[in-house]
């Protein structure tokens, strides 16, 4: 049971810099040090959220020099900056940053890594805090952490800490993950594991909670008595690219719904924790998705609740995609597929009785990240003009990306002597009201690192709980690779199966080619 104490996010030192540490970043040389993890730094101390006597070390398999890190800093901030940057603020981060060679695989690795922190560390030689990014492939997630704990690095000891940051994705299926978490379980606990979704770090995803727990008109209408149904859209036009081979081994499922998509729909759904304290927090996400109902009541569930496809060749607007088959490391034959949907049910007293209608997928027509929240009708036709079923569905939608912003739609008169509605809406955008900076989203999740808030990131439970609920979708589309696998043109808003699953209730999907602004017509 957590216990509630005032909550970092809540005290009124929450922009203080973190406590002096040391960031360690294994895959010092890879893309995601590179384009986010670096610029988040330097935005972090931008913030003045960095501590003074901060340290970095990157440690990677190449042969590089400190000086050649550094330099790959200072061009890696100027690249890819979310904002305007000083060059005496990327010196900053630069003069702290050493590298460190090495193979993960390799005790002497460790032995070396540890020399190096009692080097920069306390003047008594003790090792201070340490956050251990593991910006690597999942392979190296293991040998890491055993080599870590092999150098005595894992443990916490005179007041210091020592956690652990494990990208995405965390396994391929139940069975790997929950391996996974017990390896690391074996030698950290859990409070020292921080399991990342770069989705939480969004500021328009962490508002979902604002907008539900620091209002009073929103929460009696979120349940089973108002709402229709929920519809949660991650569509890309990004095709697969360069990421051909491990993509097909993935495919849209894995790679996207029990990480990403389950974060929004663990928070539109949960119940208001007592707190902000991150266990009660994560309790209620895991409460939800083991709430979810399973699709191995019947043999038919996956096949009537779950959509799955492939893109062909199309534009996605003025540039031609080539088929996912014939993408660079992807088998001709592939039956991976690129878009999914899903219509999730949730067996407790809120919500039960209303769809959830997932849908997530590559070289889509347009980028769109949302969440809309549709309601109930109302009772009866008053408007001889317009009846119920003409009326535009009252909806809040959550846009997360690329605008960021919350929309209310309902319906008003059109002016003029008759009685007549149309759809109307509201719309409050994060730019507009708060001159919001732009960040990686990043920041945030490192800073919550380096002060020890782990609301933001998942637990073992939660972790498994998603593999839980896909499972029996892996397990029966992997027995019967061809079967039910649509194609869509790429540029497109997917297939046409996926129409069916709302169909079938008399529901739609959202068009997610509509024009950005909805204007103050119902499209
Ligand atoms: C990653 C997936 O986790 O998230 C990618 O592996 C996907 O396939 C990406 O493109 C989407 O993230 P964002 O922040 O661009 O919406």
């Amino acid at each position: 049971m957590p216990i509630c104490e005032p909550h970092m996010r809540d005290r009124a030192d929450a922009n203080e810099p973190a406590p002096p540490c040391t960031v360690v970043i294994f895959g010092a040389g890879g893309d995601l040090t590179k384009r986010l993890l670096l610029p988040a730094l330097s935005n972090l101390e931008r913030a003045g959220l960095l501590p003074d006597d901060f340290q970095l070390i990157g440690v990677a398999r190449s042969a590089r020099s400190d000086a050649d890190f550094r330099a790959e800093i200072v061009s890696s901030v100027g690249q890819f900056a979310t904002e305007q940057i000083s060059f005496e603020q990327v010196r900053w981060l630069a003069d702290r940053a050493s590298y460190l060679q090495g193979d993960f695989d390799n005790a002497a690795t460790y032995r070396d890594l540890a020399k190096r922190l009692q080097t920069t560390s306390m003047p008594n030689g003790r090792i201070r805090n340490c956050l251990f990014y593991l910006a690597t492939p999942p392979a190296a997630f293991v040998p890491v952490v055993q080599g870590l704990a092999g150098a005595g690095l894992a443990r916490e000891q005179d007041g210091s800490w020592r956690r652990v940051v494990v990208e995405k994705p965390f396994g391929t299926d139940l069975p790997s993950a929950q391996t996974l978490n017990s390896t690391l379980l074996a030698v950290l606990d859990e409070h020292q594991i921080y399991r990342i979704d770069h989705f939480l770090g969004k500021e328009t995803v962490q508002n979902i909670m604002s907008l539900r727990f620091a209002n009073g008109i929103f929460e009696p209408l979120w349940n089973r008595n108002h709402i229709d149904h929920i519809q949660i859209t991650v569509a890309e036009t990004v095709s697969v690219e360069r990421r051909g081979k491990f993509y097909d081994a993935t495919g849209a499922l894995r790679d996207m719904v029990p990480n990403h998509l389950f974060q929004l729909l663990t928070l539109v759904a949960m119940e208001p924790p007592g707190c902000f304290d991150p266990d009660a927090l994560r309790a209620e996400k895991a409460k939800v998705l083991s709430a979810v109902h399973r699709f191995d009541h019947h043999p038919d569930d996956v096949w009537r609740h779950a959509v799955r496809a492939q893109y062909a060749a199309g534009n996605v607007g003025d540039t031609p995609v080539e088929a996912y088959r014939n993408a660079p490391d992807v088998a001709p034959t592939s039956t991976t597929e690129t878009y999914v949907a899903l219509k999730l049910m949730i067996d407790n007293w809120r919500w039960a009785g209303v769809p959830f209608y997932l849908r997530t997928g590559k070289a889509l027509s347009r980028r769109r990240t949302e969440i809309a929240i549709q309601f109930k009708q109302p009772p009866l036709a008053l408007f001889r003009d317009t009846p119920v079923d003409h009326l535009s569905p009252n909806e809040l939608i959550f846009h997360l990306q690329p605008e960021e912003s919350v929309t209310l739609r309902f319906n008003a008169k059109v002016p003029g002597p008759h009685m007549k509605t149309s759809g109307v809406a509201m719309r409050f955008n994060y730019e507009d009201w708060f001159k919001v900076a732009p960040s990686t989203g990043y920041e945030t999740l490192i800073y919550d690192c380096m002060t020890g808030d782990a609301g933001l990131f998942q637990s073992a439970a939660t972790i498994e709980d998603g593999w839980r609920v896909v499972q029996p979708i892996l397990d029966a589309w992997s027995a019967d690779p061809t079967r039910d696998l649509g194609t869509y043109a790429a540029g497109s808003e997917g297939p046409t199966t996926a129409d069916a699953l709302l169909g079938r209730q008399g529901r739609s999907w959202r068009a997610i080619a509509r024009p950005v602004d909805p204007g103050s017509r119902a499209p």
